[in-house]
């Protein structure tokens, strides 16, 4: 059993992860912390607490509000992928839970020292609430069962610039910060997205045909990511970086190699912000301070997915 804490900026896919370990019976989510990243903050907020109503848990996971705003940097909002509202402009009703009024920050310190080696964290959105919450209390560094990203590229194109992922991009300062600081994450890039974790156009409308709400749901929240890709991206499909993320946790068989490697992210100049640098062989002599993972069963993650489309549960 997984007792999670999700990161999420919730947009698109992150619902999609979100609903996963609400419907997982391997999992127990413990909180949902709410980072800057994809939309507008409040959005975002809202989000996380529809996605918790819609699957039935409605007062059941507090929602943590957290950092507004990256540690230092300016950044943009991608709307244009993921909808005005986040969820493919399906333009939900306002669930009836509301956010907690503590802070994103002093809910991870305070969930994690009173839980030491129990928690399992779950990042699926850009590092700033996890980097104060570092910074105000570094010995939860070593207190956590285990952690995941999703972020960072390994060897490959960046998507929102030619060198950057979008999570290390919006805060390179916070992802630098959570790399040094000694917890040995596991990292899903953004090119395992790319290679396994694609629903293309036919499997789309399959998903569509099941006719279940969560199937439905899934069509809708990924609706207007769906055009973002075909018509900037050239390819008539979805990605789904934040769930294949929880599908690893929820299943490690999903991650079929990982490798152990000195991480580092670009927080230095302004072309390569966010730029992420996996040392393949070594040559700078570093600890590694990461487990990347190489490759996944594009497999496994989906049949995980379907399940969830006609069963309802995980
Ligand atoms: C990441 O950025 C966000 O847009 C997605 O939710 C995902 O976490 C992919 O680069
Ligand atoms: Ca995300």
């Amino acid at each position: 059993m997984e007792r999670i804490i999700l990161d999420t900026d919730t947009a698109g896919d992150d619902n999609i992860a979100l609903l996963m370990a609400l419907k997982s019976s391997k999992a127990r989510l413990e909180a949902v912390t709410i980072n800057c990243g994809n939309i507008n903050f409040d959005q975002q907020v809202e989000n996380a607490l529809y996605t918790i109503e819609f699957a039935g848990m409605s007062g059941k996971v507090p929602v943590y509000p957290g950092a507004r705003h990256p540690l230092l940097r300016d950044w943009r909002t991608v709307e244009n992928i993921h909808g005005k509202d986040g969820m493919g402009n399906s333009f939900f009703p306002k669930a009836k839970q509301r956010p907690e009024p503590k802070h994103a920050v002093d809910a991870i310190i305070e969930l994690v020292n009173s839980n030491p080696g129990e928690l399992t964290f779950v990042e699926i959105a850009p590092m700033t609430n996890i980097a104060l919450a570092l910074r105000k209390d570094p010995s939860i560094a070593k207190k956590f069962k285990s952690f995941y990203f999703m972020g960072g590229t390994n060897q490959y194109l960046g998507n929102v610039t030619p060198a950057a992922e979008f999570n290390f991009w919006v805060d390179p300062d916070a992802a630098k910060i959570v790399l040094h600081s000694g917890l040995k994450p596991t990292m899903v890039g953004w090119e395992i997205c790319m290679r396994h974790g694609l629903f293309f156009g036919e499997e789309l409308e399959k998903v569509r045909d099941i006719g279940t709400k969560e199937a439905e749901f899934f069509y809708a929240v990924n609706r207007q990511v769906r055009t973002f890709m075909r018509r900037e991206r050239g390819i008539d499909a979805i990605s789904c970086p934040d769930s294949i993320t929880m599908a690893i946790v929820l299943d490690r068989k999903v991650a079929t190699s990982t490798k152990n490697r000195f991480v580092e992210v670009d927080n230095e100049s302004e072309i390569s912000r966010g730029a992420c640098y996996v040392d393949e062989y070594g040559v700078l002599g570093k600890k590694p301070n990461v487990k990347v993972v190489y490759e996944a069963s594009e497999k496994r993650f989906k049949d995980m997915l379907y399940r969830l489309f006609r069963e309802g549960r995980i």
